[in-house]
């Protein structure tokens, strides 16, 4: 019998595009997403199982998981960096409360693996800039950032304590099409592509020389779905390095001029030049590399081309 899959915050940015390539090879029925504060499309909605529920509420997610008798999670629900440093109270409780949540559920049910997302926000303004290591300075700055180091640790402990499996990648920026992010500090790299094709200008919240590691959404998708089949016996972190590209958010307007060679991107930098400051510009993801064959697919130009074929497609 196939093993039932639970996806929290399947709405988002990334579950939006997980839940379908889970449905893919796992099938549909053995895919129940979540959401709360945001309803899915028809589409979503008729593509497979779905539940309201708020993963902050223990027993909500309780009655989920012995309703589907699930055996996987991918917990994907998290405030992110910008909206996080203004609510700190709301992106702490809603991205540590829900952690643990799904964390006990797990010891408790016996949970076969259990996915989380941390991100490039684990870093802080002490740690190296370039080619970061795995193994690291973690002390970030923002919330956000506090947010994601404490879960990778609660992780970490809930695997050592209590064997769960858990397994974790720090997500560079990830640009996609299809669910626009909320509230990140690299959403301008998703924004520019939207604005490009509608008004052939953008007004970039960055400085032109801020660079950022990034990667497009399949690599995303492929490297979630490629660490959670992986080997546990050839796993000797939980938490993973991951990227695919970095650049300047001037080196991307000027890879869009070569497709639309009117665009004109401006740049005023606000709050969130601070938060982009203090994350590394490059990452070594060596140990993705070696212990579970990661590889990227997109570059800059490939993704260029890609992303402005299919927002074409929309708008
Ligand atoms: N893309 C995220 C953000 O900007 C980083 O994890 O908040």
């Amino acid at each position: 019998m196939a093993k039932k899959i639970l996806v929290t915050g399947a709405v988002g940015q990334i579950g939006s595009e997980l839940v379908p390539a889970l449905r893919k090879k796992y099938g549909a029925e053995n895919v129940i997403a979540t959401g709360h504060s945001t309803m899915p499309s028809d589409e979503f909605l008729k593509s497979g199982p779905f539940e309201i529920a708020d993963i902050t509420n223990v027993d909500t997610l309780r009655k989920i998981v012995e309703k589907y008798d699930i055996k996987i999670i991918y917990h994907l629900v998290s405030l992110l960096s910008a909206v996080g440093e203004q609510k700190p109270d709301i992106a702490w409780h809603i991205n540590m409360q829900s952690l643990k949540n799904v964390l006990d559920i797990a010891r408790d049910f016996k949970i076969e693996q259990v996915f989380w997302p941390s991100s490039i926000a684990a870093f802080g303004p002490d740690t190296p800039k370039n080619n970061t290591p795995n193994e690291t300075i973690l002390r970030p700055s923002t919330m956000y950032g506090v947010t994601k180091v404490a879960g990778e640790l609660l992780c970490e402990y809930y695997n050592k304590k209590y064997g769960v499996d858990v397994r974790s990648i720090r997500y560079p920026g990830i640009i996609s099409y299809k669910t626009l992010p909320g509230g990140g500090t690299t959403d301008y790299a998703v924004a520019i592509y939207f604005e490009a094709i509608k008004n052939k200008k953008y007004k970039c919240f960055v400085r032109k020389d801020t660079v950022l590691p990034m990667m497009y959404m399949p690599d995303c998708v492929k490297a979630t779905l490629d660490l959670m089949a992986a080997d546990n016996s050839k796993l000797k972190h939980r938490v993973f390095n991951l990227t695919a590209m970095s650049f300047s958010a001037e080196e991307l307007a000027k890879e869009i001029k070569k497709h639309i060679p009117e665009f004109e991107c401006t740049y005023e930098p606000d709050f969130r030049q601070k938060i982009a400051d203090s994350w590394p510009k490059s990452i070594d993801d060596s140990a993705a590399r070696n212990e579970w064959g990661w590889k990227p697919d997109y570059d800059i130009a490939k993704m260029t081309k890609d992303m402005l074929t299919e927002i074409k497609k929309k708008v």
